[in-house]
């Protein structure tokens, strides 16, 4: 344990998987306190008991970002395990379907937008409600490379959603900028998860065209966003604020 979060109370979304399963791990490891949401109750508590059985705290909350009341319990979960709320990581999203803009879908842009920004934006007006009530804290938006540059694979919700992802990270950071409470977000390129082996499945990339779109040419390990994520948290990173931060192997660089 490195005591980068010692003390403090961190709730992570979309816990069950992939970036927030990851996320639990490499907080808990930080010495953080955890509470772990996810809509899938099997997976957040498989995470919650992996933090656990290795000396972690970790509280598991069954909740979809995108229902305002679920958002809301979250928090409150945090207060009533822990008495109080100094981080969170809103990292719960979906990849949506594979369509032309002129033959998506109402129902994909929905789902998609309902969980990548609105259930972002539900997480983090209730994560500041409380921290403006306890004096501060950091927040870290997931957004994505797509929420940097258009991607053109087709993914035109997912992309439009990211970089809401990226405008809302940057008002809620000048908002509260004085008030204690920092705001950023991290953009991942490619990172193997669940979703990763998703996409794969559609047979509209292959695992090497993944590899060869990031000039490190290889996809990310989920670890690899979370240890950034725990800096963002931690106190060593007291003056970042309004960041939208890629970690891609250094795909937007080109
Ligand atoms: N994997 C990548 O290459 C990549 C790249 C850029 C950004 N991202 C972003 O990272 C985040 C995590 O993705 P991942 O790759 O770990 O995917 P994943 O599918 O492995 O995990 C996503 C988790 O979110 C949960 N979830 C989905 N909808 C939810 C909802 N409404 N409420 C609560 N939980 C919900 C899922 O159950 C799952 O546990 C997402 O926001 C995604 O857009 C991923």
């Amino acid at each position: 344990m490195t005591g980068l979060l010692t003390g403090k109370t961190v709730l992570v979304t979309g816990a069950g998987s992939g970036i927030g399963r990851s996320a639990a791990e490499v907080l808990a490891g930080h010495g953080a306190d955890l509470v772990l949401a996810d809509i899938n109750g099997d997976t957040c508590h498989e995470t919650a008991e992996s933090v656990t059985a290795k000396g972690g705290n970790a509280v598991p909350v069954v909740a979809d970002v995108s229902r305002e009341d679920d958002a809301d319990a979250m928090v409150e979960a945090a207060i009533r395990a822990y008495g109080r709320l100094d981080g969170a990581f809103n990292n719960a999203g979906v990849d949506g379907a594979f369509e032309s803009v002129a033959e998506s879908t109402v129902e994909n842009w929905d789902r998609v937008t309902d969980v990548n920004l609105k259930g972002v934006w539900l997480c983090l007006r209730a994560e500041i409600r409380r921290m403006l009530a306890s004096g501060g804290g950091s927040i870290v938006n997931t957004s994505s490379t797509g929420g940097l540059v258009g991607m053109g694979l087709g993914l035109s919700a997912y992309v439009a959603a990211k970089h809401g992802v990226v405008g809302l990270t940057k008002a809620a950071a000048l908002e509260y900028a004085t008030q204690g409470i920092r705001v950023n977000a991290v953009c991942p390129g490619t990172v193997r998860t669940g979703m990763y082996h998703q996409v794969v499945a559609t047979g509209v990339v292959t695992e090497e065209q993944i590899a060869a779109m990031q000039p490190i040419n290889r996809p990310g390990d989920p670890a690899e966003i979370a240890e950034a994520v725990a800096w963002l948290l931690s106190d060593h990173a007291s003056f970042v604020t309004g960041q939208a931060w890629a970690i891609d192997g250094g795909l937007v660089a080109q």
